[in-house]
């Protein structure tokens, strides 16, 4: 998975560079590429100082301040322990929050939980399936618990979310005998009994194969695509970069970071490499042009780009005569972004 932006090359052959402009390729892949994010509008989730306080004095969520837009797929990305299914819980009205507000489809909860949820289809750690009824019967039941639509299309709805879902032929298997994987997939399958206006699913590739993963990925993408809102979270970043247009990060039980993933992209600062024999006056040119120290390493120099336009590094840097094999503007990918914003080490914290 790597990132990088803008790529800028050059040949060497310092004669025709001193006579000549240089020419430059620029490949942009800061995401310019990608369909603008789907925002505007109202937010589905919508927190403001949302607090969790275990007894014992833990603070699993600290003032979260979230904005889902509508339409968007929010990834609500963070490592183990950062806090994102208390948050979910919270949201869903699950677990009392200690402090702070949420509202969700406009709506605050929990106080608007019976209006609003019908509307929400959730996939939370621990559904409470019940282990003796196979996978097709408690599907049933939760349908029939749902007083918003009618018992007539009960067989229908539940045979459609078990073939979306990929458990057509496990349907009639007890819940109790499901492998992990299959127990998430009914979860799902649960989420998706019918049109949602939002889906929430806390980790919803858990525990699935290579092969359930693609498929999930590919249901969260169609929902979306339907106009359904899905907030997911998740710790894998090639996940919420693959399906979601918005990104929220999680770090020690607060938001690091919020935005569409482009902004996330844009958010890292942008280095210039320059590959040459002669990296220490590549270096000084650079500096000197106004880049962050530069990095000498044995075949080239890495510096902060900041402001300075790559037309003028390259005319610097013909001008002093250093013969460059390659010019690269790079951005650190997401995955290195996500360990900057949360921290190194891999030890969850406390
Ligand atoms: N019922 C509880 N009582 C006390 N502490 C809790 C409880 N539930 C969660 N915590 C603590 O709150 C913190 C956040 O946990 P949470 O489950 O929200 O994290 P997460 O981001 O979902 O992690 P993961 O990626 O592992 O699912 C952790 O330190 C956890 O130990
Ligand atoms: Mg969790």
């Amino acid at each position: 998975m790597s990132q990088p932006t803008v790529t800028a090359t050059r040949r060497a052959s310092p004669e025709r560079d001193l006579l000549e402009p240089a020419t430059v390729e620029v490949v942009d892949r800061t995401g310019a590429d990608q369909p603008p994010p789907r925002s505007g509008g109202p937010t589905a989730i919508s927190t403001r100082g949302l607090t969790k306080r275990f007894p014992g004095g833990q603070v699993a969520v600290d003032s979260l301040d979230l904005d889902v837009p509508t339409g968007s797929v929010f990834g609500f990305l963070g490592p183990n322990g950062s806090g994102k299914t208390t948050s979910i819980r919270m949201l869903l009205g699950l677990v009392s929050a200690t402090d702070g507000r949420v509202e969700l489809l406009g709506s605050p909860m929990p106080d608007g939980a019976a209006h609003v949820l019908p509307r929400v289809g959730a996939l939370v750690e621990g559904p409470g399936f019940h282990p003796y009824l196979s996978g097709r019967d408690n599907l049933l039941r939760l349908d029939a618990a749902d007083r918003t639509v009618t018992s007539a299309g009960a067989r229908r709805r539940v045979a459609e979310a078990l073939d979306r879902v990929g458990l057509a032929a496990a349907g009639g298997k007890r819940y109790r005998a499901y492998s992990l994987g299959m127990r998430q997939r009914l979860g799902l399958a649960a989420a998706l009994l019918k049109p949602r206006d939002l889906l929430v699913l806390d980790e919803p590739t858990n525990g699935l194969d290579p092969q359930g993963t693609r498929e999930v990925r590919t249901i969260i993408r169609d929902v979306g695509a339907g106009g359904t809102t899905v907030f997911l979270s998740s710790h894998l970043l090639p996940e919420v970069e693959q399906v979601c247009s918005h990104v929220g990060v999680m770090s020690r039980g607060r938001l690091v970071f919020s935005g569409s993933l482009r902004e996330l992209r844009q958010a890292s600062a942008v280095r210039v490499r320059v590959d040459t024999e002669r990296p220490a006056a590549a270096g000084a040119v650079l500096h000197q042009l106004g880049t962050g120290e530069p990095d000498i390493r044995a075949n080239g120099v890495v510096a902060e780009l900041r402001d300075v336009p790559s037309e003028r590094l390259i005319e610097a840097l013909v001008r002093a005569e250093i013969p460059v094999r390659q010019l690269v503007l790079e951005q650190p990918d997401l995955e290195e972004m996500f360990v900057e914003l949360t921290g190194e080490g891999f030890d969850v914290d406390e």
